[in-house]
């Protein structure tokens, strides 16, 4: 029977489910593994009130038919003395790269980690956090490692959001504020599918959108889906883009991202005050 990976943080939601539904369906033994891995964090990130709901978490696992829950502390996964890395570069410079130094370093090698630990035949990662999944791909790719990653689909709550564990620290208000994000993004989709393919035109007034509801962007953009490029002006798309986001409401920290044509649009918001 082949082995299916699930790596999660905890605090699970829907959308990790949703991971663990597709191992299932695949017919694999499925591994679900819960580690707030400190190397990803930045000094001044949320390690520390990252929610851990254990119970909660393990209850949900044997609901899911989950086979096993691998929950190892820091002193398994980051023995003393620890001093090895997986860097895997350029693809890791823009984005959330950028603006999270060291994380990628982080999520390579906990990836790594656990593929040695689990030695899953297959992984499961969700197109949420697609530069960590290209990350993952790449890093597999590159190293030989005897592992299928599976990307899985954003699932979003019905005001359109992505289900986040960290959706648990907004306040009903920057919830609300929060909903500009599925919106503008499902205009990009919408423009789109109306045969707009210039870089401008798809994007054009959403930025000054996402800025008025939000309280910072840290990268709003069209990237190229396999190398996480910008794209720059050009006068007409030829392949399906990236737009991706990453903000900041209240001192919540955001990202999502879709590919219009490939990714269904989120449900449309309620109208909101920035509309
Ligand atoms: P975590 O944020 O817990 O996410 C675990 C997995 O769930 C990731 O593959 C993520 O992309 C997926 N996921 C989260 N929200 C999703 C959504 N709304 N729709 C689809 N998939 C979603 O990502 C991590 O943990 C860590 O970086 C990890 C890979 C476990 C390494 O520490």
């Amino acid at each position: 029977m082949r082995v299916g990976l699930v790596p999660t943080m905890g605090a699970l939601h829907a959308a990790h489910l949703s991971l663990v539904r597709r191992a299932k369906r695949d017919g694999c033994f499925t591994v679900l593994s819960i580690y707030v891995n400190p190397a990803q964090f930045g000094p001044s990130e949320d390690f520390a009130r990252y929610p851990r709901p254990i119970e909660k978490d393990l209850g949900l696992c044997e609901q899911e038919g989950v086979d096993l829950v691998f929950n190892p502390g820091t002193e398994t996964m980051y023995t003393e003395g620890h001093c090895s890395w997986v860097t895997v570069e350029k693809i890791t410079d823009g984005l959330c790269g950028a603006m999270r130094p060291g994380h990628f370093r982080g999520v390579a090698t906990v990836v790594t980690k656990l593929f040695t630990i689990v030695l899953p035949d297959r992984a499961y990662f969700g197109r949420k956090d697609f530069q960590q999944l290209r990350v993952i791909e790449r890093m597999t790719a590159d190293l030989n490692l005897p592992v299928e990653v599976v990307g899985c689909p954003t699932l979003r709550d019905p005001d359109g959001i992505a289900m986040s564990s960290r959706n648990a620290y907004l306040g009903p208000e920057d919830r609300k504020r929060a909903a500009v994000i599925p919106s503008v993004l499902s205009q990009v989709a919408s423009r789109w599918e109306a045969g707009v393919r210039t870089p401008e035109e798809l994007m054009s007034g959403l930025r000054e959108r996402l800025a008025a509801a939000t309280d910072r962007i840290e990268y709003f953009g069209l990237y190229r889906p396999d190398t996480l490029e910008e794209i720059g002006v050009q006068t007409r798309l030829s392949f399906n883009p990236l737009v991706a986001l990453a903000v900041r409401v209240g001192t919540t920290r955001l990202i999502d991202n879709l590919q219009p044509g490939i990714d269904p649009a989120p449900p449309a918001s309620p109208p909101s005050r920035d509309m």
